[in-house]
């Protein structure tokens, strides 16, 4: 299965189950704070996509790496080219999400 088909998967399940969409809830507001806080969208087009992918890579994987990173988000292409911020604020949610769950950081 492609990634792009897995983030329409995401998508779908997300907006149907609910009880998923309340327990990726703090992972999806560490995710947005980063966002935020690495001025990542521009037009924003691609942004709704890519937080779904950055949400479920970090409920799928608690320290990934920049490959984990890129793999996980090949499928959404951004025409204007925040890769690089997404990655950041991407590491960055992650340590949101550990210090809002007490757990270690790194
Ligand atoms: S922010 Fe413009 S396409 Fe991604």
């Amino acid at each position: 299965m492609n990634s792009y088909r897995v983030n329409l998967l995401v998508a779908v399940v997300s907006a149907v189950c609910f009880a998923c969409a309340a327990q990726a809830q703090p992972i999806t507001k560490a995710v947005q704070a980063a966002w935020i806080k690495h001025d990542v969208a521009q037009c924003g087009y691609c942004q709704s996509g890519q937080i779904m992918s950055a949400t479920a890579l970090l409920q799928g994987k608690k320290k990934p790496t920049d490959a984990d990173i890129d793999a996980a988000m090949a499928g959404n292409v951004c025409r204007c080219g925040t890769y690089v911020r997404i990655r950041a604020a991407i590491h960055d949610a992650r340590r949101r999400f550990d210090g809002a769950q007490n757990r270690p950081v790194d």
